[in-house]
């Protein structure tokens, strides 16, 4: 029998699609910052103003081309190309050329500024792959996000792999015993869609913390594939709110962050164990890392009928993808 060869440089190529990605973290922006980020191979450049506002814009200047986040600097609310001095404001204008006494006035003398939206600890740039206006917002529901939450910890990896991955993750109960030891399969009680939101609990009574059996759920939304709260549910007094961001840099690539935050109390005991517990998912994560860092996409994968319901979100996906193409028709 012959057996085909597989190249292991074939990835399949899933088309990007439109949503609000995260470029960097509320923290590592501090005023008169600046920093490149890449989303499906394109590059914005984002900074923080002196007053604190965010802006994103393309990262080559209109006079000869510089580079804003090689050298650039930020004078008050305005940035500075590193070539020649050019400043132009926070709505993109140019306003100063430092040499001459007249600044040019074409429309082209303009920042091209992205979208950028600031939340829960997450910047955010609105991505369409063809240059489309935000069609949905990134708003979070409050059902998941309401609460007298910590601080939150921070944590980015870089991963093997495609967004919609990340999504499919929490209702591929299949792997929670194998990666995650849960001693029973999670039950999917909700997977639903609506627009571009995707809606999943996942529940289990399991002994995961290996000391007594406790009942664990995940209610999670994911607001387009980049953004997304969980609120996470351990036994009947502790919770967590994981929010993340991932973001497409280039075909296979993904750069993940997650923050975690846990429900206080005021009781020293029970935080110290929500500590233990954030670590706990911190380090848990770890797992799927390992295995992406060297899985393959399996477009059409064979699925078990206990596998969870992870068509329903490649349809979803598929669904955001196919109407970027409307929009853009
Ligand atoms: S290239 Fe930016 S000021 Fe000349
Ligand atoms: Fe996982």
């Amino acid at each position: 029998m012959m057996i085909p060869l597989t190249d292991i440089t074939d990835q399949p190529l899933l088309p990007p699609m439109q949503s609000w990605y995260h470029v960097t973290t509320s923290r590592q922006l501090k005023k008169g910052q600046i920093t490149t980020a890449t989303i499906c191979n394109k590059e914005v450049v984002v900074y923080r103003t002196e007053s604190g506002n965010v802006r994103a814009i393309d990262p080559h200047c209109p006079h000869l081309g510089a580079h804003f986040g090689h050298g650039g600097k930020i004078k008050g609310e305005n940035i500075e190309c590193p070539f020649h001095a050019w400043t132009f404001n926070d709505e993109g204008k140019l306003i100063d050329v430092p040499y001459s006494d007249t600044t040019p006035t074409s429309t082209r003398a303009c920042l091209t500024q992205w979208h950028v939206r600031e939340k829960h600890g997450l910047i955010l740039v609105w991505f369409h792959p063809k240059g489309l206006e935000p069609s949905f917002e990134p708003d979070l529901p409050q059902d998941l996000i309401e609460g007298n939450w910590s601080k939150h910890t921070e944590n980015t990896y870089q991963i093997e792999g495609y967004v919609q991955e990340l999504v499919e993750n929490l209702i591929d109960v299949g792997h929670f015993p194998k990666i995650h030891q849960y001693d029973k399969l999670p039950e999917v009680k909700e997977a639903s869609v609506k627009d571009h939101i995707f809606r999943a609990h996942i529940h289990t009574v399991a002994n995961r913390l290996r000391f007594f059996e406790i009942e664990t759920s995940f209610i999670a939304e994911f607001v387009g594939c980049g953004f997304s709260a969980a609120r996470v549910r351990i036994g009947k007094h502790w919770q967590l709110l994981v929010i993340a961001g991932s973001t497409p840099k280039r075909t296979g690539e993904v750069h993940t962050t997650f923050t975690i935050r846990y429900l206080k109390t005021g009781n020293w005991f029970h935080d110290m164990i929500s500590r233990y517990l954030t670590r706990f998912f911190e380090d848990d994560f770890l797992n799927d890392v390992n295995i992406w860092a060297n899985k393959t996409y399996v477009e059409n994968p064979l699925l078990s009928k206990d596998d969870g319901p992870i068509h329903k979100v490649r349809k979803w996906a598929k669904n955001l993808e196919q109407s970027d193409r409307q929009q853009a028709a």
